[in-house]
């Protein structure tokens, strides 16, 4: 196959990117993104400022702007994000306890309930584990209404839109051997032995210096699978585009049949959230394909 998401196809699985709004416009961004992906994540316009930007009034204009190109274009979406401490609006940024939990149950049925039935895999919470050594849980207010507020979350997402498969998403639980990543496995492992509705695990996977590809990946990846939920790489980039980490990043999924997609975050380096000189992505700031592009296909390709 010729295009990364046809290549990902033969082996049942999507290829995916992060789309921002603001480029629909640009021919160039949406020729590539249309001809390589079949999976579309917003890259800010489902976050909670976007769709909530006054409480219990919704703004879906970008958010559906982002699913109609995709729909239009053949893609399915990957719903990003409904519960998370960061990019919440002023009004809940200043809330607390029981009125805040109360309003993240009424965003998440609000944002799942414009898009019932019409999304693959919600972003259910995002980055609630700390950084560091602790294994536990990141402070933040959502926390501190109660440690059980991420199991009401995923509750409160299968009554809202029982279709949509529900993911737990974070960065730095890529590497098996951090607390970071054994704190969220205990938490999926929780989860699924007492019911509380999980489908998947999203590894967001952004590598850098600080958080470098490691060879034990593929053990993350085997290990969340056995627990009998899926694992998506939902926000892939790798700092300094290195063509050998690419491929085996993309070796690592191919070898769990778990492993349903992979989703870069972003489509041309110029693109990307860490400025174009860190060269992260699959192209170029011309749109042209690197030589990570390559060893992804043939990667893809291979398997
Ligand atoms: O659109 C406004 C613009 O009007 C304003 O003038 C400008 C001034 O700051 O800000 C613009 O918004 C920015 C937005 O990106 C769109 O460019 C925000 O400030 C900026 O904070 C926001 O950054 C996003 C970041 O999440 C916020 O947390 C990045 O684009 C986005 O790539 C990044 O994505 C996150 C995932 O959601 C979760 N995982 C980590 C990942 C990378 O940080």
């Amino acid at each position: 196959a010729s295009t990364l998401a046809a290549a990902a196809q033969q082996s049942g699985r999507y290829f995916g990117a992060a789309i921002a709004a603001g480029k629909l416009g640009d021919s160039q961004y949406t020729t590539i993104a249309n001809r390589e992906f079949d999976m579309i994540t917003a890259e800010n316009e489902m976050k909670i400022n976007a769709t909530e930007p006054n409480q219990n009034q919704f703004n879906f204009s970008s958010g559906d702007r982002i699913y109609n190109w995709a729909v239009q274009n053949g893609k399915r979406v990957r719903g990003h994000t409904l519960a998370w401490h960061s990019q919440q609006p002023g009004w809940m940024e200043a809330m607390s306890g029981n009125s805040l939990r109360q309003a993240m149950i009424n965003h998440i049925n609000g944002v799942m309930n414009h898009y019932k039935g019409k999304i693959y895999a919600w972003d259910v919470v995002n980055e609630a584990f700390a950084d560091g050594n602790s294994g536990g849980r990141r402070d933040s207010n959502l926390q501190r209404t109660g440690n059980d507020w991420i199991e009401v979350a995923f509750r409160t997402a299968r009554a809202a839109d029982p279709s949509a498969k529900l993911c737990y998403n974070d960065y730095n639980i890529d590497n098996w051997s951090w607390a970071k990543t054994q704190g969220v496995y205990n938490m999926v492992r929780d989860f699924k032995q007492r019911g509380v509705p999980i489908d998947c695990v999203g590894l967001q996977s952004h590598f850098n210096g600080n958080s470098p590809y490691n060879s034990n990946y593929r053990t993350t990846i085997q290990s969340f699978a056995a627990l009998g939920v899926d694992v998506q790489i939902t926000e892939l980039d790798i700092q300094g585009g290195s063509a050998t980490t690419y491929a085996n990043v993309v070796n690592d999924c191919l070898a769990v049949p778990r492993c349903t997609g992979i989703t870069v975050w972003g489509v041309r380096d110029s693109d990307s959230w860490l400025g174009a000189n860190t060269s992260p992505l699959l192209f170029d700031g011309n749109g042209n394909k690197k030589a990570a592009y390559t060893s992804v296909l043939n990667a893809l390709n291979a398997a």
